[in-house]
């Protein structure tokens, strides 16, 4: 449901969408993280890669849907994000598009998309938006990725900054290690934050960094700060969906917190499943459809003159 009403400053409309029980609630944008963080309210992130986690997450009031490329590991079954293809993360979003209503929905970049030229990544943050739907596109690097973010910021399209531990540079860093620990990396991290700050990105996140650093640029620059393993000093907080719900299949990072334990519940209820079935509890009566008196009583009138006229050819074959 959608209605139009005046904002709280009484000058500007603002479209407002409703949510099923009729409490009005405002759609994430740009502006709202940036007002966020100017009150010191906490900016709320998961990731979502389907359409039935993107629409929970939504009606819960989260804020920023992100779809993520971790979507290669936790989705896909990969090692890392590397192989990760537009094609593939376009599916992926278009499918959490269809959940997402009042959050703000956010797509990276994969690897390879905005690396070769401009004009690539141009092309390709303007798909996600096009034919996923997504109202941000997030790319990983600093400084040295600031010309290509200010390439897609004047295509119109938002654009999110990603620095400390950047998945897509696992090859370089050695694996997926804490990054910012010496005083020539602080450094280097703080010209990353403040060139992107200067860029013009929406926000910036801030991954697998000590939380006195992110503390700092968070501080320093006017852009919002989501961090993920980065402490609690940024301007909001994004988790891995499956990291906080547990189908996972190894040792969770320092970082996460467990909020459910979603592959007990499945193994739990697949395994009662296959047991009702090799013990014909599943499906019962009521579980079944059933066809009308009047259909079965005509069927069994059919089968009946079928036996009948089965077992006269029977004799005539022995006569
Ligand atoms: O791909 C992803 O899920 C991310 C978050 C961890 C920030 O980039």
């Amino acid at each position: 449901m959608q209605a139009l009403s005046r904002n709280s400053g009484g000058a500007l409309e603002d479209i407002v969408s409703l949510t099923p029980i009729g409490v009005p609630r405002h759609k994430v944008t740009v502006a709202s993280l940036r007002d966020k963080k100017f009150q010191h309210e906490s900016i709320t992130c998961l990731t979502a890669y389907d359409y039935s986690s993107a629409r929970l997450i939504d009606e819960s009031d989260i804020d920023v849907v992100l779809v993520g490329d971790s979507l290669a590991m936790t989705m896909l079954g990969h090692e890392n994000t590397l192989s990760l293809t537009v094609d593939e993360m376009l599916h992926h979003v278009k499918a959490a598009r269809r959940g997402t209503k009042n959050a703000l929905l956010m797509a990276d970049m994969p690897y390879g998309s905005f690396h070769v030229n401009a004009e690539e990544a141009v092309r390709n943050a303007t798909r996600l938006v096009k034919e996923g739907g997504a109202e941000m596109v997030k790319v990983e690097g600093g400084e040295k990725r600031a010309d290509v973010i200010r390439r897609i910021i004047d295509a119109e399209i938002p654009v999110a900054g990603h620095i400390g531990l950047t998945p897509q540079s696992v090859n370089r860093m050695g694996g997926f290690k804490v990054q910012g620990k010496s005083l020539s990396d602080i450094e280097r991290l703080m010209r990353d934050a403040t060139e992107l700050d200067r860029a013009g990105v929406a926000c910036i996140f801030l991954e697998g960094i000590p939380r006195e650093v992110a503390e700092m640029i968070t501080n320093e620059v006017s852009t919002p700060t989501i961090g993920i393993g980065a402490g609690p000093g940024c301007d909001g907080q994004v988790l891995v969906f499956h990291d906080i719900l547990n189908p996972t299949f190894g040792p969770a990072a320092k970082f996460v917190r467990r909020y459910g334990d979603a592959a007990a519940e499945i193994t739990h209820a697949v395994q009662a499943f296959r047991a009702d079935i090799m013990s014909r509890q599943y499906p019962s009566d009521n579980e079944s459809y059933h066809l009308s008196a009047e259909t079965r009583q005509a069927l069994e009138t059919l089968l009946e003159r079928k036996r009948l006229m089965r077992a006269r050819r029977q004799i005539a074959a022995v006569e």
